[in-house]
């Protein structure tokens, strides 16, 4: 794909992953960015550093687990701001608990936006891009989606049928020229993996790396876009030696106590301990 003088909307932009693909967009030289989070204010403050790029950007504030919401919303900026070149679904959260403890609002939470979230969004955009026969749709997966982690089963599980949604689309989409590719990060330091149990051994992306290896994906039109070298060595790991990946990761995951004496620490400092505390402790891994 050719960046240059395009229209993008890139959801998740107000932090973290999202937020970087969007900085990098505007860099390579996009004309227009439209902007998709709730926090109207954080989005705010995006817009102004890609203003600041000399690049046009849109504010679009809405949850993308309100499907009505979310029709509204698109059919009003694409009539103002279209037509979109390229969608990046990279909205997501995603929660740590030994299965067995899981709650049923996370889980929910969970698939509502990462998984249906993503297929209302796309689905609105899509019927528009096929019309105009021309675009391309991201969806931010994750290494997750290939290899499934241990105490985080239901977000594996978005992350693996956000995959299955790429490549089925990917091939029904192509007659109208629109071309669908899956982003597959690892580890990245953001908002999302503060409160995590890391996993052993796992070496942190920054979201800049990942939105830099988007933008290549992007030029040479890769189906799935890997970040990183431990990636790539545990997808070939998968395939070459499944039993090798399942001993290292039954090594790396965090044992149910710990993700125990994590929760009652968590509900210990609520009110009265820092975030940053609480980040301090969950690396320490007891
Ligand atoms: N960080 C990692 O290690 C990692 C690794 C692999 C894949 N990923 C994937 O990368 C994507 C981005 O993750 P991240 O690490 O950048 O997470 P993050 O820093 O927590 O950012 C999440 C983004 O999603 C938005 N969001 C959350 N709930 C929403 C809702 N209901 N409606 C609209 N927007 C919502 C948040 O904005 P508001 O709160 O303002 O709504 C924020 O912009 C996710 O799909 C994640 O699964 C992350």
């Amino acid at each position: 794909m050719n960046i240059q003088g395009k229209v993008a909307l890139i959801t998740g932009a107000s932090r973290g992953i999202g937020r970087a693909i969007a900085l990098e967009l505007a860099q390579c030289g996009m004309k227009r960015l439209i902007l998709v989070a709730r926090d109207r204010q954080k989005l705010a403050e995006v817009a102004k550093e890609i203003e600041g790029m000399g690049v046009e950007a849109v504010i679009m504030a809405v949850d993308l687990t309100q499907p009505t919401a979310v029709n509204i919303a698109i059919a009003q900026v694409w009539r103002n701001h279209g037509p979109i070149n390229l969608l990046v679904n990279s909205a997501g959260v995603a929660y740590q608990t030994s299965f067995l403890q899981s709650k049923l609002p996370q889980m929910q939470e969970e698939l509502s936006l990462n998984l249906l979230g993503t297929y209302t969004l796309t689905h609105l955009i899509a019927r528009r891009m096929a019309s105009q026969r021309d675009g391309t749709i991201v969806n931010v997966s994750s290494l997750m989606g290939k290899v499934a982690a241990p105490t985080m089963a239901t977000y594996s599980a978005t992350k693996f049928a956000i995959l299955g949604f790429t490549q089925a689309l990917r091939r029904e989409l192509a007659q109208y020229n629109i071309r669908v590719s899956a982003l597959l990060p690892s580890l990245t330091d953001t908002d999302m993996v503060r409160d995590l149990k890391i996993f052993r051994w796992v070496i942190t992306m920054t979201p800049q790396q990942v939105a830099q290896a988007l933008v290549t994906g992007l030029r040479h039109d890769a189906p799935e876009i890997l970040v990183g070298w431990q990636s790539h060595l545990a997808v070939w790991c998968q395939r070459l030696s499944p039993w090798l990946l399942e001993m290292i990761l039954h090594l790396a995951t965090p044992r149910p106590e710990e993700l125990g004496l994590l929760t009652r620490f968590r509900r210990f400092s609520d009110g009265f301990l820092s975030k940053n505390m609480l980040s301090f402790v969950s690396a320490m891994r007891f």
